[in-house]
This record gives structure tokens, sequence and C-alpha cells, in this order.
């Protein structure tokens, strides 16, 4: 019998049913299981993966914050020409996975003042390996593009960091088809259903079967929960802010072995 596929509607409904569980739960305990049990299920027989890999990561968004507040600018929600900062969970969920996978190749979408640029730095610096190439379209407002990566610290702007300007629909097919296969993708560019899609299926074509995918803001459309469910295996957890007022999800390949060097 030939399954019909859910209408939009349906499909929404669904999408905000799985997103109103998380409501009831604690964001950074519910996440920590669900992150957990994926890490543990792709490192089958492998060391356990606990949670204290978030060990170090407070002082290193703390060490963020300091940086831009110095530099007399706002932080948070809308601080960035109404785009937000990472708030600390998806930054501790980045960086979680950076220390967890140990990648060699990393790329992000979206980088502002460059909150998850200086937690994935920090945690590549910590094994003293792996690249990050982050691709950001500055905003029309020239004003603020000095600001453009000021949570990254001279010190680690160097030898691990490739900052790529212009849009990630023209930047990213080049740059992949270059480095491929990365490892880890993170996406907090432009949120719509149609960019998202293009990212995690160009970075997700990019991976060889493993790597891990990270996206912030999926609420804002369904199309994280639709490339996981039309994807080949992947499992995902689905996560929220600290302020519970975003969504943001982690998809891993299920049980297929990792490149990077875990
Ligand atoms: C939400 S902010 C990124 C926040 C950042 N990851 C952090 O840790 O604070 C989004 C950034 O993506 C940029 N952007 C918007 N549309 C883009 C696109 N199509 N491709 C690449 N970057 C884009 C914005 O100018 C902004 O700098």
């Amino acid at each position: 019998m030939r399954v019909r596929a859910p209408t939009p509607v349906l499909s929404r409904l669904i999408w905000y049913g799985r997103a109103a569980r998380l409501a009831f739960e604690d964001p950074v305990e519910a996440f920590d299981r669900g992150m957990l049990r994926l890490v543990r299920r792709r490192d089958s027989g492998a060391e356990p993966v606990e949670p204290e890999s978030a060990w170090g990561f407070e002082t290193v968004y703390s060490a963020a914050m300091e940086l831009l507040k110095a530099q007399d600018l706002a932080v948070g929600r809308g601080a960035f020409g109404g785009w937000d900062d990472a708030d600390p969970a998806f930054a501790r969920a980045v960086w979680c996975l950076t220390v967890h996978l140990q990648p060699r190749k990393v790329v992000e979408t979206g980088v502002a003042r460059g909150v998850t640029t200086r937690v994935i730095l920090e945690a590549l610096g910590r094994e003293r390996s792996g690249h990050l190439w982050s691709i950001d379209r500055p905003p029309l407002d020239r004003k603020l593009h000095a600001e453009i990566g000021a949570a990254v610290p001279e010190s680690l702007r160097r030898g691990r960091w490739t900052l790529m300007r212009g849009t990630s629909r023209r930047v990213l097919p080049g740059l992949l088809r270059r480095i491929a296969p990365i490892d880890l993708f993170v996406h907090d560019s432009l949120h719509t259903e149609r960019n998202l899609r293009f990212e995690l299926t160009r970075a997700w074509g990019a991976m060889n079967g493993a790597g891990a995918l990270v996206a912030d803001d999926v609420e804002r459309s369904s199309a994280f929960v639709r490339f996981v469910d039309d994807s080949p295996p992947l499992d995902a957890v689905v996560a929220s802010a600290d302020d519970c007022r975003t969504l943001f999800g982690v998809a891993l390949p299920r049980a297929t072995p990792f490149s990077g060097r875990a």
C-alpha cells in the first residue's frame, strides 16, 4: 500500500506537535538527553559520550559576551541589525558537537558578531586541529560591517579560520566542491524554507554519509523536519533556546561511521 505524503497543513501540525513537547522539558536537560542518545547510537560500541563535554563552554561563551560588551556592543536577540546573537543553548550544542566529533572540516553559514564562530574555533583549538570556513552575507547597513566577527579575538583569527563574504547560495556550492568531505555543518544564516533546505541538502551531499548538521531557528519553516524525514536515515533532535523563543535542530546519520578523528 502506498503511504500518501502528509498535506502541508498536516506536516505543520506534526511539526508543532513535536516542538510543543519541548516546552514541557528543561531545554538544556532535554537537549543533553537527546544528543547523548544520538551520539551513543552513532558511536555504538565506542566510549560512551557524556554531557560533560559541555565542560569549558561557560567560560568560552562568557568570554565571547565580555568581548562584545567591551566594544560597547549590545548582545542578545536582534542585537545585530535585527539578527540574533547565538543563544547559549544553540552555542552549547555547537560546542558539544565540535568537542565530541573533533571534526577536520567545519562549515558554518551566518557569522554576524561570531558567537558560534568563536565557540567552534575555541573547540578546534583545544584539539589543535581542524579548520572552520564561515560564510556570511554582510548586512546592507554598512555601519554593521565592522561588527562582523567581533566576538572572535585576534588570537583565533589566524590559522584555523577562513571567512567568506557572500550569500550561502552563491558561496557554499563552490566551497563544498573544493573542500569536501566536511564533518560538521552549522546553519545560522537566512532561515527561509528554501535557503535552509538548500544548505542542508548541499552540506549533507558533501558529507559522504557521515558528519553532523546543526541548524538554528528551525521553527521558522518545516525545512529541517522535512529534510530529516526525506533524507537517508538520519537521527535528529530538536531543542529549545534558553529563553524558549526559538528551536534548533541537530541531525546525525543513523549508526554510520564518522569520517573525523573521533
Ligand atoms: C543569526 S545571524 C548569525 C549569528 C551567529 N551565528 C552568532 O553566533 O551569533 C545571521 C547572519 O547571517 C547573515 N546572512 C543573512 N542572509 C544570509 C545568506 N543568504 N547567506 C549567508 N549569510 C547570510 C546575516 O547578515 C547575519 O550576519
